[in-house]
């Protein structure tokens, strides 16, 4: 399968100084990237929180590795999650791109290590039968925790290795990986490249920083691109905008 992987990020597509807001605007110059895709083309988006689930998650507590026992707390989070993500479907349809959700929750766990089992089994049919499936930063069940928080970017390392994606592509705020003098880094290839400008290996970095980004791309064997949202279209059309990472 030669999957296009691409992410949304959270802070692209909603107003991130607002609970719950949208950027209307932004989402929609998203949704009109993603509508000019190839219809033949294989398809994932995936989509982080912004104001939507992070201040949940932190009201309750809940991160990557802290977990909730609490129904009400989980239902709170994950319902945020999945109303965000009914906003971006219903923008997508009103495009006539085949959408379709799915909600990690369901269907994705970690184990005592943290480590992320994703299937995807669904994900593939959804591919081959012609649809886009959408999916969302979310919770996920974890052993020994009860549910912890489920990154996009998480998501996108795993979905890229399962579906062995050709391209993989972070839209994010910046328009790529910047070095000391706010420059876009075009490529790299080893972390030793950016250690100066993201910090050393021992930087703890669970949130989705950029050191995280750079460090989970590195490890795919796809391409991957980081880029801002002015850039979609030319990444979507077969570009490499913004900072490659191979
Ligand atoms: C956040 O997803 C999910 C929850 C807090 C439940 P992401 O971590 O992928 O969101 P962004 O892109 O950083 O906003």
């Amino acid at each position: 399968m030669t999957a296009l992987v691409l992410k949304l990020g959270g802070s692209v597509v909603t107003d991130k100084d607002r609970p719950e807001t949208l950027d209307g605007e932004a989402l929609e110059r998203a949704v009109d990237a993603v509508a000019g895709v190839d219809s033949d083309a294989e398809l994932v988006v995936v989509h982080g929180g912004g104001s939507f689930g992070h201040h949940n998650a932190s009201e309750h507590g809940v991160s990557t590795t802290e977990g909730t026992h609490d129904a009400g707390a989980a239902l709170a989070i994950h319902g945020a999650m999945k109303t965000l993500n009914g906003f971006v479907l219903r923008r997508l349809l009103e495009r006539d791109v085949n959408a379709v959700p799915v909600h990690p929750f369901s269907v994705a766990h970690r184990d005592r290590t943290g480590e992320l089992t994703l299937p995807t089994g669904q994900i593939r049919t959804m591919l081959e039968e012609g649809f886009v499936p959408v999916l969302h930063g979310d919770l996920v069940a974890h052993a020994g925790e009860g549910a912890t928080v489920v990154s996009g970017d998480e998501l996108v390392a795993g979905l890229a290795s399962d579906l062995e994606a050709d391209r993989v592509g972070l839209c994010s705020t910046v328009p790529g990986v910047l070095d000391g003098d706010e420059r876009v880094i075009e490529r790299i290839v080893a972390y030793e490249d950016v250690e100066s400008v993201l910090g050393g290996s021992e930087s703890t970095d669970v949130t989705g920083g950029m050191a995280a980004k750079v460090r989970a791309l590195l490890a795919l064997e796809a391409s991957a691109s980081i880029f801002g949202l002015e850039d979609l279209d030319e990444f979507l059309a077969g570009g490499e905008p913004g900072t490659t990472v191979e």
